[in-house]
């Protein structure tokens, strides 16, 4: 069987990578940072700046696009990319982190797990069939299987029984998927911060490696220490197959994000970048600004002075302080920008790098310039 999504490695150095990932809606050059659009949006960021910051693909939610305005209204209106006017790559995630995030308002069983809607309160219920049901009506390039993602800090005694779930998950994720042709379906490798139960799980999921375009790591940065996050990283990523690409879930931290490269990370999301955007607090070579201090209220320099963005080219520090001071919604879209464009700028130069087989020294100037020890 053709899978849908392909991977192709180009260039190695040490267990980095540089490839290309080619989808049903074009390529995308890895290692890649990818914008969250949770509700068919990547907040306060038009279709026309997402290109002009160069993202080449972009993420979708399952549980909030199902709760509003519903993925059967998308499937009529054409799917997600013509909904939203994004005719690039689209990954959605499956809906099982944001559920079990809900706390107390959900209950996980065998079957799935019931949950009440955090906007009004109404009873729902998400199985694995009905995640793969809405990704379908979605159709993006890229499907997520329905996991249980534990938190951080669970113990082995938890963890063993959620993996062998997510293993019976898969299969019925697997059986349920419709457009096998059209959307690639990617495993999600959990285990916590246990290296023998990590290798568990790729083990059990890769017995349907056929099925699969690529392999995600799950169930990290949840709470658990960074030197954790680092040791899994190194040791199970190499172990996923070479030829397919992999998924650090849930990770935007520049410093983390050149780490998992390192490992043999070749795609990253986070909501960080936007969310602490909207809080005021930027990106810069030389560390995180927080742009509403008061040091900042004369400052006519841009957000980096390095930074070949839009906004840094055209913006100071004491005009994006004030806006975001009292709130207008142009400062939210010029820092969201401004950091999702440092992300994917980094990623490019770690691509950069990478194929210049000078990688590591590369790394190690960034973060320690980034975290102030030049
Ligand atoms: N986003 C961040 N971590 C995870 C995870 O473990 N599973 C899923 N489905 N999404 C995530």
């Amino acid at each position: 069987m053709k899978l849908p999504v392909t991977y192709k490695i180009e260039d190695k150095d040490g267990k980095a990578r540089a490839g290309v990932i080619t989808t049903p809606h074009g390529e995308i050059e890895t290692p890649v940072f990818m914008p969250v659009g949770t509700q068919a949006t990547v907040k306060t960021m038009s279709k026309e700046e997402l290109l002009d910051i160069g993202s080449e693909i972009i993420l979708g939610n399952t549980y909030h696009l199902y709760l509003r305005p519903n993925d059967e209204l998308i499937a009529r209106l054409g799917g997600l990319h013509k909904f939203m006017n994004w005719d690039k790559p689209i990954l959605t995630d499956s809906g099982g982190f944001q559920v079990f995030s809900l706390g107390s308002l959900r209950k996980i069983k065998e079957e799935g797990v019931y949950f009440s809607s955090h906007i009004d309160g109404s009873k729902h219920f998400i199985s694995p069939e009905k995640s793969i049901q809405i990704q379908n009506n979605l159709g993006s390039d890229i499907v997520m299987l329905f996991d249980e993602c534990p938190p951080g800090l669970s113990t082995r005694e938890y963890i063993i029984p959620s993996i062998e779930r997510t293993t019976r998950w898969a299969k019925r994720c697997v059986e349920a998927h419709q457009k096998k042709d059209s959307q690639g379906l990617f495993a999600i490798v959990q285990g916590g911060i246990y290296e023998d139960l990590r290798q568990k799980s790729l083990d059990e999921l890769s017995q349907m490696d056929e099925n699969f375009s690529g392999y995600a790591i799950g169930g990290l940065a949840v709470g658990e220490p960074r030197e954790d996050m680092y040791r899994i990283l190194d040791y199970i990523v190499e172990k996923c197959p070479e030829e397919k690409p992999r998924y650090l879930m849930g990770v935007g931290e520049p410093v983390d994000m050149l780490n998992a490269v390192e490992s043999g990370i070749d795609m990253m999301d986070c909501v960080q970048p936007t969310r602490l955007a909207r809080h005021g607090t930027v990106f810069t070579k030389d560390g995180r600004l927080v742009i509403k201090s008061e040091r900042y209220k004369e400052d006519t320099k841009p957000l980096d002075e390095e930074c070949d963005c839009y906004v840094c080219k055209n913006y100071s520090r004491a005009y994006i302080r004030h806006l975001i001071k009292v709130q207008e919604v142009l400062g939210l879209r010029l820092t969201s920008y401004h950091n999702l464009y440092f992300l994917i700028k980094l990623m490019k130069d770690a691509r950069k790098a990478i194929k210049e087989k000078r990688f590591k020294e590369f790394k190690e100037k960034f973060i320690q310039r980034y975290e102030g020890k030049e």
